[in-house]
């Protein structure tokens, strides 16, 4: 079956280990974990069950770090719809990151990227989810003291210069090819990619040192990076380092990736209980059999099924109960009401606490504006 990941689009069942080998970058193996574990100790779950499967040059970064030359952690949100649990993932991983390795974070809000890519999103429109978005990174806990938001049109007196340094290293058939761009796609489009590439090297200009970065991000915006990392050393800067994720499958089937735009395939982060509770009842993709009786006797399939994949990848970090609950589900003993009734309980529980310190947020903004 044929699938695409492009920043803008995820289109079919992706077939990752294809991916690694289309975008060239490196899986996440023993060695790899081995090294990080000497300084993060303990393993999070989510490089263990491979949520986190592929990097780029993270051992250059562990190897500088051994030397003394600390790193910076960059990621993003580019605003353009309420922030669901699928965005959430890869920024808990990178708040692990940070609180093990003492870093700084660099947290972009490209506010221009989807008024750029979306026919009917307006500025006032950005402007009001980059205000919400923001909240739902802080309820986090970043580190205030370690952490600064970077937002492309109010921080763009230090980051224009520097777009237009990449900007110029970049040609517009690069551009076509790396992320299906055309003659129609308006400038705006080919230029973005620059903005998205200033982050990984600004700390560097601002402090007047080499400092490598490390980017965590989902494994669709890779095409912007492999970009940036053939411009930055005719820049004069490292290359940024990577560490990629899957996607959280949306709620109504296992492939593809979670959109904002689509109700029923994404649960927000301020949903209501009862609104999550709905949700995965109605919409969450079971692998279970069409009786009881059926199910008592062939067992469900774990493997295709969105609220287990949910728990492996997100609410359920101990590997002992979720074993449990795969083996349980695949010999038949648990029903898939009853898994359901799993994940609800954790889905709530986590966002009853998310919403809480997203109300706290809202005192705390202006501690990470630049
Ligand atoms: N392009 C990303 C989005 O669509 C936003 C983003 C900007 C980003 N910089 C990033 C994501 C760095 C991951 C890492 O939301």
């Amino acid at each position: 079956m044929g699938f695409s990941v492009t920043p803008w689009e995820v289109k079919g069942e992706v077939d990752y280990d294809r991916l690694i080998k289309e975008f060239g970058v490196e899986k996440i193996n023993e060695e790899v974990l081995n090294s990080l574990k000497k300084h993060t100790k303990d393993i999070h779950f989510m490089l263990r069950r491979k949520v986190f499967f592929a990097h780029r040059d993270l051992k250059f970064i562990l190897n500088e770090y051994e030397k003394g030359n600390k790193f910076y952690l960059y990621t993003g949100r580019a605003p353009s719809g309420p922030v669901h649990i699928g965005h959430l993932l890869p920024w808990i991983f990178t708040k692990w990151l940070q609180d093990k390795f003492d870093v700084e974070l660099w947290f972009q809000f490209p506010d221009e990227e989807k008024f750029l890519f979306k026919d009917n999103l307006t500025f006032d429109d950005t402007e009001k989810y980059l205000q919400e978005n923001m909240l739902d990174v802080i309820a986090l806990g970043f580190d205030p003291k370690k952490t600064k938001f970077l937002i492309d049109t109010k921080n763009s007196n230090i980051m224009y210069k520097e777009a237009c340094k990449v900007a110029k290293k970049i040609t517009f058939s690069q551009v076509k090819s790396s992320f299906g761009l055309n003659e129609q796609s308006n400038i705006g489009e080919i230029f973005y990619t620059s903005m998205q590439t200033v982050p990984a090297f600004l700390p560097s200009v601002l402090k007047n040192k080499k400092i490598p970065c490390l980017i965590p991000h989902a494994v669709d915006q890779d095409p912007h990076f492999r970009l940036t990392r053939d411009i930055l050393p005719k820049l004069g800067h490292y290359k940024p380092a990577s560490i990629q994720c899957v996607f959280l499958p949306p709620l109504t089937g296992i492939h593809g990736k979670m959109s904002a735009s689509d109700e029923s395939s994404a649960i927000y982060t301020t949903d209501s209980p009862e609104v999550i509770t709905k949700k995965i009842n109605k919409y969450a993709f079971s692998g279970g059999q069409a009786t009881i009786e059926e199910h008592r006797k062939k067992g469900g399939n774990p493997d295709i099924d969105v609220s287990y994949q949910w728990l492996r990848m997100f609410f359920e970090p101990d590997d002992k109960k979720l074993e449990k609950i795969y083996n349980d589900y695949k010999s038949g003993k648990l029903l898939t009401g009853e898994l359901k009734a799993i994940l609800i309980e954790k889905v709530t529980s986590f966002l009853k606490e998310h919403q809480k310190k997203r109300e706290l947020a809202k005192k705390q903004v202006s501690k990470f504006l630049i």
